[in-house]
Order: structure tokens, then C-alpha cells, then sequence
């Protein structure tokens, strides 16, 4: 939700620049504000903050340069009060500065009594209470590490904090809980909200776990549980696709990462085995994730029941647990996720966990190390690299593939398809004139509807996501056998109709959806391939056959291609869409 980064220098250089640059690796996290402190060579707090985009901040900074040789800095996704400058991090106050990633939900019994004793606030933020509490504590007399230590006891909600104090300006107080955090040794010592921020000076790296707490020094870092016990934590090597995650020859992340898939599912079916008998003790699947991993989820149920014939669940995290469900035993939770640090997903497991013990829980993320693979029985992991644009692509046909992998793991022909399938998305990526000509057709749009049956079903649904969450055009997917029961008087001449219908089992019914549509509107859209192309009269795209079982991961792969090419065309920020963060990391 947020992206957080404290710096030391090793050899008293200067750490803005590695900040700013550990910020713009984390802007996707959220750019609502960005901000920065540091302690000068005066020992003197000095913060600069700025509204918007990154850019922003860099500009004051070169107008009125700060220098220090220790800092903090914050890229927002507003949560508590608008993204002001007010509202921006680093909170500070007289002795402390400090970043905050999570929600505080107790913060408001923290202001109160921080009011009461004359302390006056300035922003709206939960994370000001935090700041304002620890120099109440500095004020009585209380060191900063006391007053750090003391904070963390009384705090309720999720955090990953990072603080400096002048009074002790030559350590990073650091702590976590559900938010996520990683704390980098090189030729700077780092903590951020990823690896991937901190890994350009950085050749080890450790993950914190909930309720870990961290002083960092430039030449050591002690690791504390939250009764302050002295601890030890295992160092991971930094590698390589941590560090080389920039935009190469593209203009966007989005389209690096939706050319990359070929590879990307090619590399998730070579880095992944499931055994003949996975499921043999398995009565029932559940599946829980949110938004495109969802959507992922929605396809396998298709493919389980089908070829595992085992009954199966597809809930929204944010739902489940909310609704008091019946959680049967020996039931294989399935949790999907590209971040691996969803909170909605994550509570929902935990409330699994509490309320069944003969669950288990097998997690399907592309962030290793993640707080969901950490808290998974199981993990497998898809091998799409880091994914920066916020609209989820790779991430998605690589969960598709493991989703796959799983369902076919007792039918042999089926993994003989999913292996060719990297080769046949190579087919679809060469379709860019078709799919610009399209989004031409539909850049002005009010509102473009998805139709889809079956396992294609959830790909109009996720086309429809793609469109809405970077174009900001309204979209909706629905099952095209429900249209006549009552959204089929949204279409008229203008509104676009995108129907996707390879040759399959639901051939014929989609067809005659689609001449229903027709019947009530000119702005038809078929994906088909070469044989179902012959039978339509309308704009139809064509795409390589595929065995229909495969069909959900090539037909989402255009939808993808044409949700960019609009959102280029109406100018709008593909990478860092309007109110949107690639990691929700707030209930
Ligand atoms: C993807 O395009 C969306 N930005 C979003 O719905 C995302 O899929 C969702 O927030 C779940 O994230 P996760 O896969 O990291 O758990």
C-alpha cells in the first residue's frame, strides 16, 4: 500500500540519491505523496515532501538540497486523511522523524490522549499519533530506544515502521507486523518495503516476520522479538532479477511484463512438479484471492472439477471470513496471490487456520519470501520475475499455468498442451495492428462490455478489470448465458461488445449469445480462431487454435494488449493508475 525505505551510510556518504532511487523502485506501491528526512552533519532533522508523483519531491529537492548521511523516505497510498502535503510522510516532530506502512487502529485513543496532555497534531494521518506518542515519551525522559520499545507495546494494527531520532542519529529503529519488510547489507544498510528496493546496494538480505523489531547501525543490525529478546534471522543472497527490474527498451512496465509471458509461463512449468497424487487425501478445495488472482481462481474451479472431480470453492478473501462459513474438514486451501502480502487474503487464511485444523493451506504467489508463502504449508511458486505495473498480466497466466499444472496432474495430454502453450502466446503477442485498430474503436467509450462461458467466463471478467483499472472506462463482464436476464438492454450501436468464443464445448451456445447481441447492436467484437471466424459476420480477432482447455490463458493475453494500447491512447499513467497500489496491503 505504501513503500517505505531507511538508509545508512557505510562510509559517510551522502544517502539522498539512494533514497530517491529506493523510492522510485517503490512508487508503484503507491504515489499519492513522497518524502524524505534525514540527519545532517548538524545533527538536524531536515524533511521535504511533496504531493504526486516522485517527480515532484526530486524537484524541490534540487531547488533546496538536503544532505545526510542517514534517512528515511515514503511513497503514500493514501489511507487516513487526503494525499496534502500535511498528510505526506515522514511524519515528524521535534526529536523524530518516521515512515509508515499499515494502519494503526487504534490510533485515535492514542490522539486523544496525546491532545489531552497539549499535543497538537497537524495532519490527519493515524501514523502522526505514533510519531506524537514517541515524543512523549522523549519529553519524560525516556531514550529513544525506550520510547521506540514502548510504542510498539501499546500500538494495535498493522506496521512496518522506520524512525530516526537526532537524539540518537546514528541507528534506524525499525519494526513489523503484517506489513512487509526487508532489511538489506551491502555497501549501504537498508531497510525497505521490498527486496527489490534495497537490492542495488545490497548483496544479503533478511526478511522480517510479524512482531520483529530491528536497530540498524552502519556497521551492524540487532534483531529483537517483541518481548525484546535478542534474536537471529537467516541471510538470503540478493539475485539477479532483484536487481535488473528496470523497463529496458520499453515505454512501460505493463508491456515488458505482457511480452515477457511467453517466457514467464515456460519458466513456471520448468521451476514447478506436481506429483501424480497430490490431491489423494484432498475432499474439498477452497480458493481465496482477490481482484485478477480471483479471476485466476475462477478458472481452476472449471479445471478441478473437471479433472480432479473434486468439489471446489472460489470465494473473495475480503468476504470469506465475514460471512461465518462452514469450513469442512481436510479441505485444501488455495491461496493466489502475486504480492504474496494481500491482507485480505492473508486474514482469511489465518481465520482458516484458527477455525480448522485439518486444513491446509498451499499458496500460489510470485514473491518469495512473501508473508503468505511464509505462512503457507505449501508454496508454489510462479517464475513471472518482479511485476512493477499495477495491472496484473504475467503474474496471472503464470498462476493460470500452476492452476494447470495442478489440474492435469493425472491427465498427461493436457500438460503435453500447457507446454506448448509459451510457443502459441508468441502467435498472439504479433497481433498488435488488430488490437490497435480495436482500441481505436474503443477509446472513447462510456462503458465496454465482456461477454465469456465457462472457464472463459472469469477472462471477461478480468478483460473488464484490465480495461476499467488503467483507462478508468467503466467495464463489465458477465456470463454471456446471462445476458437476456436483464444487462442485455445495456447494448445499443455504440457500446462496445468483446465476446470471446474459441471452438470448443460452448461453441455453438456462445454463438447464439452472440447473435443476440448482434440482433440489438452494431459494436460486435469476436475472439475467435481461423474456424469460428468463418461463421461470424462481425469484426472478429483472430487467434492461433488452442486446445480449449488453454484457452482462458491465451484469450486473456489481448484483452491485456488492448486494455494498454487505450490506456496509451487516452494518455493516462499505465504503470501508476489513479488510486491504485500494486500490493493492498489494508483490509
Ligand atoms: C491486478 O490487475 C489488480 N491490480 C489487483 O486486482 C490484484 O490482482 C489484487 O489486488 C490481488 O493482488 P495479489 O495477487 O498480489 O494478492
Amino acid at each position: 500500500m505504501c513503500g517505505i525505505i531507511g538508509i545508512i551510510s557505510r562510509n559517510n556518504q551522502n544517502i539522498v540519491p539512494n533514497i530517491i532511487d529506493s523510492l522510485e523502485k517503490l512508487e508503484y506501491r503507491g504515489y499519492d505523496s513522497a518524502g524524505i528526512a534525514v540527519i545532517n552533519n548538524n545533527g538536524k532533522i531536515l524533511r521535504e515532501r511533496a504531493v504526486g508523483k516522485l517527480n515532484n519531491l526530486k524537484n524541490k529537492i534540487s531547488l533546496n538540497p538536503i544532505n545526510g548521511t542517514i534517512g528515511i523516505g515514503h511513497t503514500r497510498w493514501a489511507t487516513h486523511g487526503k494525499p496534502t502535503e500535511e498528510n505526506a510522510h515522514p511524519m515528524m516532530s521535534t526529536n523524530i522523524a518516521l515512515v509508515h506502512n499499515g494502519i494503526i487502529e487504534n490510533y485515535e485513543q492514542i490522539k486523544n490522549n496525546l491532545i489531552a496532555q497539549g499535543y497538537k497534531f497537524t495532519s490527519q494521518t493515524d501514523t502522526e499519533a505514533v510519531v506524537l506518542y514517541l515524543q512523549s515519551e522523549i519529553d519524560k525522559g525516556v531514550s529513544p530506544r525506550e520510547a521506540f520499545r514502548n510504542m510498539l507495546q501499546i500500538v494495535e494494527g498493522t506496521y512496518a515502521f522506520v524512525a530516526i531520532f537526532d537524539l540518537m542519529p546514528n541507528i534506524l529503529f525499525c519494526a513489523k507486523n503484517k506489513s512487509p519488510m526487508a532489511i538489506g547489507f551491502g555497501q549501504n544498510m537498508c531497510v525497505g518495503s521490498d527486496a527489490s528496493s534495497i537490492s542495488g546496494s545490497c548483496d544479503e538480505i533478511v526478511y522480517l516476520d510479524d512482531g520483529d523489531y530491528a536497530e540498524i547501525s552502519k556497521d551492524n543490525v540487532e534483531f529483537f522479538n517483541l518481548d525484546f529478546y535478542s534474536i537471529q534471522k537467516e541471510k538470503i543472497k540478493v539475485t539477479d532479477d532483484l536487481v535488473n527490474c528496470g523497463k529496458g527498451n520499453y515505454e512501460h512496465y505493463m508491456f515488458k511484463e505482457i511480452m515477457e509471458q511467453p517466457s514467464a509461463i515456460r519458466k513456471t512449468i520448468q521451476a514447478n512438479t506436481i506429483s501424480f497424487n497430490f490431491f489423494d487425501d484432498i475432499s474439498r478445495i477452497l480458493i481465496l484471492a482477490c481482484g485478477t488472482s480471483y479471476h485466476a481462481g475462477m478458472v481452476a474451479r472449471y479445471w478441478f472439477e473437471r479433472y480432479l472431480n473434486i468439489p471446489t470453492n472460489v470465494e473473495i478473501a475480503s468476504e470469506y471470513r465475514y460471512r461465518s462459513p462452514i469450513i469442512e474438514d481436510n479441505t485444501l486451501l488455495i491461496a493466489i496471490t502475486q504480492s504474496g502480502e494481500t491482507i485480505d487474503t492473508l486474514e482469511a487464511i489465518e481465520y482458516i487456520k484458527e477455525h480448522n485444523h485439518t486444513c491446509k493451506v498451499l499458496a500460489i504467489a510470485n514473491v518469495k519470501n512473501s508473508a503468505i508463502s511464509r505462512v503457507a504449508d505449501f508454496v508454489f511458486y510462479t517464475e513471472a520475475g518482479i511485476e512493477i505495473g499495477v495491472a496484473s498480466t504475467k503474474a496471472f497466466t503464470s498462476q493460470l499455468t500452476v492452476l494447470a499444472m495442478l489440474a492435469f496432474c493425472k491427465h498427461q495430454y493436457l500438460l503435453d498442451n500447457l507446454r506448448n502453450l509459451p510457443t502459441i502466446c508468441e502467435g498472439v503477442l504479433c497481433l498488435e495492428d488488430k488490437i490497435y485498430n480495436l482500441a481505436q474503436n474503443i477509446q472513447n467509450a462510456m462503458s465496454v462490455i465482456y461477454l465469456g462461458r465457462d472457464n472463459l467466463y472469469p477472462i471477461a471478467l478480468e478483460g473488464a478489470l484490465k480495461l476499467k483499472e488503467i483507462s478508468y472506462i467503466h467495464a463489465e463482464g458477465f456470463a454471456a448465458g446471462e445476458m437476456k436476464h436483464g444487462p442485455i438492454a445495456l447494448i445499443n450501436d455504440e457500446m462496445p461488445v468483446l465476446c470471446l468464443c474459441p471452438s470448443g464445448r460452448m461453441f455453438s451456445k456462445m454463438f447464439s449469445n452472440i447473435q443476440v447481441a448482434q440482433a440489438r447492436g452494431q459494436n460486435i467484437v469476436v475472439f475467435t480462431d481461423d474456424k469460428g471466424a468463418l461463421l461470424f459476420d462481425c469484426n472478429t480477432v483472430v487467434l492461433p487454435d488452442i486446445c480449449e482447455e488453454l484457452a482462458p490463458i491465451l484469450y486473456s493475453i489481448p484483452l491485456q494488449l488492448l486494455a494498454y494500447r487505450v490506456t496509451v491512447l487516452r494518455g493516462e499513467d499505465v504503470d501508476k493508475p489513479r488510486n491504485l497500489a500494486k500490493s493492498v496491503t489494508v483490509e
